[in-house]
């Protein structure tokens, strides 16, 4: 018979931080945000100064969008539904900053696309699923170790403890959460799978923390799509992600490759998933091959401008809520934040509805 877990599957917007002890030396200025995009890998630590990814998107990153992150601090996946050598000259042209940039693979043409990957330069690999929990992915994982390379490979997604020691067993170098619903995403419509990304990423981080103990290796995990308020970014890091990969959030920025287009006046931003039937039309790769349906839409979001201010604004935000739990970096927030599940009464007595707002 069909197991069916005793835990309800929550989102962040169920889930609030309890104040920690602030002391005197947690001041905004203070906060590091640093973080580790994947663990050590043949002598070689990534480090990013903002723990912000964009997306394995055709909508999201090309090379504008990669040399920007890079720029602030972050990296770019340039997105793999695209020929091999237009990928790897995306990868080569993002270099001549001088700055840090990933590339999404796919567990189809992984042998060929890795070698004019490296030669271009890529610092790391993200293998672009929406299921990674498959001996698919760990036969890519295994071939790229089996290369003695100094690129770490992002694995995923996956949304529970098993799929982690699954993909680390198998080599992943990070891993990356999140099978949601939602914003571009039909997946759930499609195929009845996911999980609320609370309880994914929770679940997934007690046992990256088991593995650390028993292995004294840490995996890094990312929390991947789903974040549609600032404060889900600090709630994934309280819950034990180190750092967080978006395309919503950047393709509606001016450095994402989405056309800009004016509707009833306001500027909008065309944002397709990766498994709509646009990406299919405009991609050209294997990886969509036999697919009888999509699970992706096309779609129009709000334009918000340039990348810098809209990542100065979260992370502001980030380092306050850092600041009134009394922690430091991440680490520190990862096991000392406490979180509390609200009630659906709590939830709706948090917003504004019972004043009219004037500003
Ligand atoms: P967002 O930040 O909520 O917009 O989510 C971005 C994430 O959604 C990506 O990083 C992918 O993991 C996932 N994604 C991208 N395209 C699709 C799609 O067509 N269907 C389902 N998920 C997708």
């Amino acid at each position: 018979m069909a197991s069916v877990l005793s835990q309800t599957s929550h989102t962040f917007d169920e889930y609030l931080i309890l104040p920690g002890l602030t002391k005197r030396e947690h001041r905004s200025d203070t906060i590091s945000l640093d973080t580790q995009l994947a663990r050590e890998k043949n002598g070689r630590h990534i480090n990013l100064k903002i723990p912000f990814a964009s997306a394995v998107m055709q909508a999201v990153t090309g090379v504008k969008m990669a040399q920007t992150l890079g720029q602030e601090g972050g990296i770019g996946f340039i997105y793999q539904s695209q020929q091999i050598d237009d990928q790897a000259r995306m990868v080569k042209e993002v270099k001549t900053r001088w700055v840090l940039v990933g590339a999404g693979i796919n567990t189809r043409d992984y042998r060929e696309r890795v070698w004019k990957l490296f030669d271009a330069g890529v610092d790391a690999l993200c293998i672009d699923a929406s299921d990674g929990y498959s001996e698919w992915q760990a036969d890519a994982i295994q071939y790229i170790q089996d290369l003695w390379t100094d690129v770490p490979v992002v694995a995923g997604n996956i949304v529970d403890a098993r799929a982690f020691r699954f993909l680390v067993d198998a080599g992943a170098d990070a891993v990356k959460v999140g099978i949601w619903w939602g914003q571009i995403c039909t997946t759930r419509l499609q195929k009845a799978i996911g999980r609320g990304q609370a309880s994914a990423l929770l679940d997934v981080a007690e046992a990256r923390d088991a593995y650390f103990q028993q292995s004294g290796i840490y995996i890094p995990l990312a929390s991947d799509g789903g974040a549609t308020e600032d404060y889900h970014n600090t709630l994934a890091l309280a819950m034990g992600a180190d750092w967080l990969m978006h395309g919503r959030l950047f393709a509606a920025c001016d450095e994402s490759p989405a056309q800009k287009l004016k509707v009833d006046g306001q500027d909008m931003k065309e944002y397709w998933g990766e498994w709509s039937a646009r990406a299919r039309a405009q991609g050209n790769t294997l990886r969509y091959d036999g697919a009888l349906f999509e699970e992706g839409v096309d779609s129009l979001i709000p334009a918000t401008g340039p990348v810098g201010p809209v990542l100065q604004r979260i992370m502001a935000k980030i380092r306050a809520t850092m600041v009134s739990s009394g922690v430091s970096n991440f680490r520190e927030f990862h096991e000392h934040a406490v979180l509390t599940l609200i009630s659906q009464a709590s939830f709706q007595e948090g917003g504004t509805s019972k004043v009219r707002v004037r500003n």
